[in-house]
């Protein structure tokens, strides 16, 4: 069997110390045959220390060759003078643009010992699990023209344009069918078509692609602001969710917090399938930042990065079996009441990022 190649990004501020968990888990899982094979490289605000870029090329090399990419945080105050294309920030949109990683997921999942802590009432949620998935690297965010003209009669323009063709719709829609046959077989897409052209296409796109590839997948359409008021007020109606960048950055945000704390959610960003082998190019990361004000003290909340890897371990490895394990492993130490500061509530146990990163791995373990 060969390699599973993971390489690994901590980053800065808690993204190392999240990783350390990460880490341990996989030095447990090898032991167990997982046969994982790990490089580290530096990214951010500690690669522009190192050597004044903010990812240098042989880690980009390395990004490129790898199964996966497990990616921590970057940033933090130390950097902010820093000038704008070597910002620790840039060495993620590098990551981005170069493994072309088009499709962003952001599940949102109610681990049941939350639920009561959810704003929406614990019925709404409780046993909430939809995925997200959106549009990453076109749209509104890319479209040229993309500028502020002076119309020189003391007005100005603000200009952006919503453009998507054909083969990022079939191609990001492909990806979400193919994922909720591994889920719920339900995908719901999510458009403005009654008022944007890019939204017929869209539509007509999604519709093609599931009639000539995925018709044994349920497929419904929404318009994306009633698809918003959907989600706050019946979210289990869904499974997958497919949306173009602007949308899914907004509808993909609203999600997640009807169930989590910043620390407690993973996402992962997934490329075009390799010509030759068919494996997707992928990075794994938490939603939060390096978050400066707590990182160095060993409070951090390791289980979005924990749940980034169970991300890792279903799509890029085909380890569902493991992913399900890790995933029952985190909800199970949340039941027995451990919980990091940010999660903290009267009654429960409070512990460091290392009590929750062993707690996890120790469940794992015994599952
Ligand atoms: P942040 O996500 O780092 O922190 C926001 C708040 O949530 C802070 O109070 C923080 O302590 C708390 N928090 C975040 N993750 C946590 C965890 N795992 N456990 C416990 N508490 C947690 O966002 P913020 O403060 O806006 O940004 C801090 C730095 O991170 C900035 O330099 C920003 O540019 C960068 N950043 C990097 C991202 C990335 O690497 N993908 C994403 C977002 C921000
Ligand atoms: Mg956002």
């Amino acid at each position: 069997m060969a390699a599973k190649k993971l390489f690994l990004l901590p980053g800065d501020g808690i993204g190392p110390e999240a990783m350390a968990e990460v880490r341990k888990l996989i030095a447990v899982m090898n032991e167990d045959g997982a046969g994982f094979e790990t490089e580290e490289g530096l990214v951010g605000g500690c690669a522009y220390d190192a050597h004044g870029e903010a990812i240098s090329e042989s880690d980009m090399e390395k990004a490129l060759a790898a199964d996966a990419v497990l990616f921590g945080a970057v940033g933090g105050p130390k950097w902010d003078a820093v000038p704008y294309e070597v910002r620790p920030e840039a060495g993620l949109l590098r990551l981005r643009k170069d493994l072309e990683l088009f499709a962003n997921l952001r599940p949102a999942i109610c681990y049941p010992a939350l639920a009561a802590s959810s704003s929406l009432k614990q019925e709404v949620v409780e046993g909430l699990d939809i995925l997200i998935v959106r549009e990453l690297t076109g749209g509104v965010y890319f479209g040229e023209p993309k500028q502020i003209i002076d119309l020189g009669n003391g007005q100005k323009r603000g200009i952006d344009t919503q453009v998507y063709d054909t083969f990022e719709i079939e191609r990001i829609s492909g990806v979400a069918f193919e994922l909720a046959r591994t889920r719920n077989n339900h995908v719901t897409s999510m458009e403005k078509r009654n008022v944007m052209k890019s939204g017929v296409l869209w539509n007509e796109v999604v519709t093609a692609t599931h009639k000539a590839k995925y018709s044994d997948v349920r497929l419904d359409h929404m318009l994306a602001d009633a698809g918003g008021m959907q989600l706050v007020r019946w979210p289990k109606q869904f499974d997958v969710i497919v949306t173009d960048n602007l949308f899914g950055d907004m509808l993909s945000d609203v999600a997640a917090m009807l169930t989590g704390s910043l620390g407690m959610l993973p996402s992962a960003s997934l490329g075009a399938p390799d010509a030759r082998t068919g494996k997707r190019k992928a990075l794994y990361e938490p939603v939060h930042g390096s978050a400066p004000d707590i990182a160095g003290k060993g409070i951090a909340n390791p289980i979005a990065m924990l749940a980034s890897f169970a991300m890792c371990l279903r799509y890029s490895f085909n380890m569902v079996a493991e992913a399900d394990r890790l995933e029952k492993a985190i909800s199970a130490v949340l039941d027995a009441g451990h919980r990091t500061g940010d999660i903290m509530s009267d009654g429960m146990k409070q512990v460091g990022t290392v009590e929750m990163g062993d707690a996890v791995i120790a469940q794992y373990r015994a599952g």
